[in-house]
């Protein structure tokens, strides 16, 4: 009797799967455009959103109709943000806040609330790396990493899930890494956390799914390196003098990707793209093949070790209030971005 029960249930399993696989394939060539829920009168939190990647989400944001709210703890930057926001027409707030610290994410989700209202999409995207091998790194900056690209997923979430779970509407997007799904060296600090931010997700989504929250939806998105934020200067800076088999990426591209993915509502984005495959490909292949694999796409993470990386440090005095030097840069990424999309 029990065989015939677990032969049912996985005949049963097979056709539900057989059916949904249809059902994606089906989907898959209906264009995104047609897909995408709009954003317009969300309040959207970035956090890591006075500089870089978060800028142009805030920037994308706004311009889709969201209010859009920055912390980071480069108030600079924030004002820049905030600035930048403004002027191509859209609606932005901006607060210090100093992931490290729980209490601090607590005390300024309630103030966001009492001051803005509810998030209804969160954007955990601050992060920083120290780029240090992993004996060479101090205890501090690996506790630090850990803080900012992990834990303090936790405590925003935290904040801000309840007032999701009343109206069963929500949207939380984890900006992890590709370094979240492989292990480079040099980045043992920053690849455990983003693995983490992987695991924190999928997770969370299947807690969500279980508890039947089927309007609260998660993305995780696993970038390569990213151009001109900053972060990973020195080893994009290479990558324009040594050719190597793949570019870092566009931050516009990665930008633009982020938003697709939340209006689409995608589970996870991998960027490049082709990436996805691969990385299914490391758990068939021996391990030798993707270790040289692995070598090739990223030799040395952090060439300029000795300097400590300006991401690493949480004072916000020691921040500049661009990366661009020439400020030029998120000028135009403004400008792109108010030219090419319009509010629905
Ligand atoms: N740059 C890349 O190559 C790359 C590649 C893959 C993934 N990512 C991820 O994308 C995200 C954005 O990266 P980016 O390239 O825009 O980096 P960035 O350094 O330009 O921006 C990170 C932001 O986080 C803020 N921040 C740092 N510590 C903070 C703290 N304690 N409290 C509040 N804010 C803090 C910084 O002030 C900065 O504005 C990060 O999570 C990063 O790990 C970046």
């Amino acid at each position: 009797m029990s065989f015939l029960r677990s032969a049912g249930d996985i005949i049963g399993f097979l056709l539900l799967s057989l059916v949904t696989i249809i059902e994606s394939m089906f989907k898959a060539f209906i264009p995104k455009r047609y897909k995408m829920k709009s954003v317009a009168g969300d309040i959207a939190l970035v956090t890591g959103g006075g500089g870089g990647l978060g800028r142009l989400l805030s920037l994308r944001l706004a311009n889709l109709g969201a209010t859009v709210v920055v912390w980071d703890i480069n108030e600079n930057g924030i004002d820049e943000t905030v600035k930048l926001v403004r002027a191509a027409g859209g609606t932005c707030y901006g607060y210090v806040c100093n992931l490290c610290n729980r209490e601090d994410v607590y005390k300024k989700a309630e103030i966001l609330k009492s001051e803005v209202g509810q998030v209804s999409i969160l954007i955990n995207n601050a992060g920083i790396a120290t780029g240090k091998k992993f004996m060479d790194t101090p205890d501090e900056l690996i506790s630090k990493t850990m803080e900012v690209n992990t834990m303090a997923h936790f405590w925003t979430v935290k904040a801000f899930l309840p007032a999701m779970m009343e109206k069963n509407k929500g949207h939380i997007v984890s900006i992890a890494s590709l370094a979240g799904h492989i292990g480079v060296p040099k980045l043992v600090d920053y690849c455990a956390s983003k693995f983490a931010a992987v695991g924190f997700d999928e997770a969370l989504r299947m807690e969500l799914e279980a508890d039947g929250y089927n309007k609260i939806y998660t993305t995780v998105i696993c970038p390569y390196f990213i151009r001109a934020t900053g972060m990973f200067e020195d080893v994009v800076s290479r990558y324009n003098i040594e050719f190597r088999f793949l570019l870092p990426l566009s931050p516009n591209v990665v930008a633009d990707r982020v938003i697709t993915a939340i209006r689409c509502n995608e589970k996870f984005a991998i960027l490049p793209g082709y990436f996805q495959g691969l990385l299914a490909a490391k758990w068939i292949f021996p391990w030798s093949c993707v270790a040289m694999f692995l070598r090739g796409l990223v030799r040395d993470a952090s060439p300029e070790h000795d300097q400590p990386k300006k991401a690493t440090d949480n004072n916000h005095q020691e921040f500049e209030p661009s990366k661009d030097p020439n400020g030029v840069l998120h000028q135009q990424l403004a400008r792109r971005v108010s030219s090419s999309e319009r509010k629905p």
